[in-house]
């Protein structure tokens, strides 16, 4: 049985006194939740005082992004080690922000999910197709080839410590969600694409997130397919009515 993980991204959104009111929030609101795994991940200025506010309780903590060496002259920089430190469980790599706005490429993605993952952390490895790339029929070519330069390296090991979140960036922050049947269908290509690369038995344990305008009132029905294993939300992350609605519904699930 996977255990769902319902992940929110901020992106850089909100200032330090929403940060903290949301947090608080929601450390609140969840204080009884315990069939669903719970992060935010907020700018990471704001990471430092926010771990300190969810310390002892059952959210988790995630940063946007890491680089892949532990320390030294890397101007404007974060290491995983800097991360944890602050008390952050989970680092989002790859997102198609990341990607698209800051020439992210598979192979960058990859020597940070090493340095990630040998710091202790769980990455959230993002992968997902353009519009274009939809149209034009590739987009198991290219989410396929995505996973396999982002993943490249990993022990069976690493890759059971390892987050997928399949998020086409078509529907991010554009309201357009992947119907679940077209969600479904790439989890189930990512799962068996695992499979091959690593074992069946491995690929039935990864947890693979849906992510693109994920909201409270299309959430069960996305996270009720067999290889949805949770949400990585981002618009609907920032408002505490909304992101509790997803845990909600993430926590009457039953598969
Ligand atoms: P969205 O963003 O929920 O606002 O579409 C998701 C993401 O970018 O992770």
């Amino acid at each position: 049985m996977r255990r769902l993980l319902i992940a929110g991204n901020w992106k850089m959104n909100l200032d330090r006194g929403r940060s903290l009111s949301l947090v608080q929030g929601l450390v609140e609101s969840l204080r009884n939740t315990s069939n669903v795994d719970v992060a935010v991940c907020p700018p990471s200025v704001y990471l430092g005082e926010l771990g300190k506010a969810l310390h002892g309780s059952n959210i988790g903590l995630g940063a946007q992004n890491a680089y892949n060496q532990p320390e030294g002259a890397y101007t404007g920089e974060v290491s995983c080690g800097m991360l944890k430190d602050v008390g952050c469980q989970y680092v989002i790599l790859g997102h198609s922000e990341r990607r698209a706005i800051f020439g992210e490429t598979d192979l960058m993605v990859n020597e940070k999910l090493h340095a990630v993952l040998a710091a202790g952390l769980t990455p959230i490895v993002c992968v997902g197709e353009t519009l274009q790339e939809r149209e034009a029929g590739k987009t198991q070519q290219v989410v396929e080839s995505q996973c396999k330069g982002s993943l490249a390296g990993l022990s069976h090991e690493q890759m059971l410590k390892t987050v997928v979140a399949y998020e086409p960036v078509w529907a991010i922050g554009t309201g357009k969600t992947a119907t679940p049947a077209q969600a479904e269908e790439v989890h189930k290509d990512i799962r068996e694409l695992l499979g091959s690369l690593f074992s069946s038995e491995t690929s039935q344990k990864v947890i693979i997130l849906y992510g693109g305008s994920v909201k409270a009132d299309n959430a069960l029905e996305l996270l009720s397919e067999p290889n949805i294993d949770g949400a990585l939300v981002g618009g609907a992350s920032l408002k505490q009515d909304s992101f509790l609605g997803i845990v909600q519904a993430a926590s009457s699930v039953k598969k």
